[in-house]
């Protein structure tokens, strides 16, 4: 006779990436009492945080999480049943992708919390056995120096639903099923849900990225001083209106309602800096590539025009370069 499958107790994670959304949703599992481990790029970092822990500051106050990390290039602990990846999109490689391949278990789900589109099928590819969902989130951190993050806005985490019952995720005491996981999130404190809907999601995230990271790096701004000025107003108008347009063609709905969604994200988040700004003031590379050069190839597929979004790709590079110091 077939024995009641148990439920599995929980699965194990692994954060990839100690940016303010890796070290935020690290902190929530850990202070659930998940079996987390955070992975850094810096061994100073991780050495840091091992040591000493998160401070996770939001609107309980503010509390020290005790969290295992180590540098990504160290050797790897147990295998994890779900790796976050929550690196930006310029450090996605060859060699972060054997990373992820030493974090994780065979049949691992990979939950990928990237800005912008173009990187899902190549991560797919390279990982093969492994089930990789894109995940969005609308959370808020802010990293504060080297081991403190604070929660700028509460938000969700939308989970692609890669059908959990037909493909389970492989942990070390059975199967596991999405739904599983979601409700492991939610008990950690984070507001997840799946989505079968996921393309609308990033869409609908796209065609915010793609209007106030690049006018916010450009102009030097926080995002609440993008509609202040008639010149970006203008710049915002025009850059939403072509991103709309090849998004619609693409299969994303709505309609009106989302011009009003960009100036309430704007004061929302009016505070806060772009992670775009963010990444040119650290002289680092951004994400413009994914973001509106995402957007100019896909309007190259549907024969439009995106002059607009492909100037912003110019312009931000030229930044990058800028920011580097002169070339020789
Ligand atoms: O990339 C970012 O900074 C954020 O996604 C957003 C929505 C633009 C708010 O700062």
């Amino acid at each position: 006779m077939s024995q009641p499958r148990q439920a599995p107790r929980s699965s194990r994670f692994v954060v990839v990436g100690a940016g303010a959304i890796g070290m935020l949703y690290a902190a929530r599992l850990a202070a659930a009492g998940l079996e987390t481990e955070l992975w850094a790029r810096s061994r100073a970092q991780a050495a840091q945080l091992d040591a000493r822990g998160i401070e996770l500051i939001d609107r309980e106050g503010s509390r020290e999480i005790a969290i295992p990390a180590r540098a990504a290039t160290d050797a790897p602990g147990a295998p994890a049943d779900v790796v976050l990846l929550t690196v930006k999109q310029p450090d996605i490689d060859d060699a972060l992708i054997s990373t992820v391949m030493r974090a994780g278990r065979p049949g691992a789900l990979l939950l990928c919390l990237q800005n912008g589109i173009g990187h899902m099928p190549g991560l797919r590819a390279a990982m093969p056995g492994w089930r990789a969902a894109a995940v969005v989130t609308t959370d808020g951190a802010l990293r504060l120096g080297g081991r403190a993050v604070r929660h700028t806005g509460t938000g969700r985490l939308w989970i692609e639903d890669t059908d959990g019952l037909e493909c389970p995720i492989r942990i070390r005491e059975g199967d596991m099923t999405q739904k599983m996981l979601v409700r492991q999130l939610k008990n950690a404190g984070i507001d997840a849900v799946l989505s079968k809907k996921m393309k609308d999601r990033i869409y609908q995230k796209l065609l915010l990225n793609a209007v106030i990271n690049p006018l916010t790096a450009l102009y030097g701004v926080k995002n609440g001083r993008l509609p202040d000025d008639p010149a970006r107003a203008l710049l915002m108008r025009r850059l939403h209106e072509e991103a709309f347009l090849v998004l619609h063609t693409d299969g994303m709905s709505g309609g009106e309602e989302a011009w009003a969604r960009l100036h309430e994200v704007c004061r929302a988040t009016a505070d806060n800096e772009s992670s775009m700004l963010q990444d040119i003031r650290r002289g680092r590379r951004t994400e413009v590539d994914w973001i509106n050069g995402g957007i100019v190839a896909l309007a190259r597929q549907y024969g439009l025009a995106a002059p607009l979004h492909e100037a912003m790709v110019t312009l931000v590079r030229t930044l990058e370069g800028a920011a580097d110091g002169p070339s020789t």
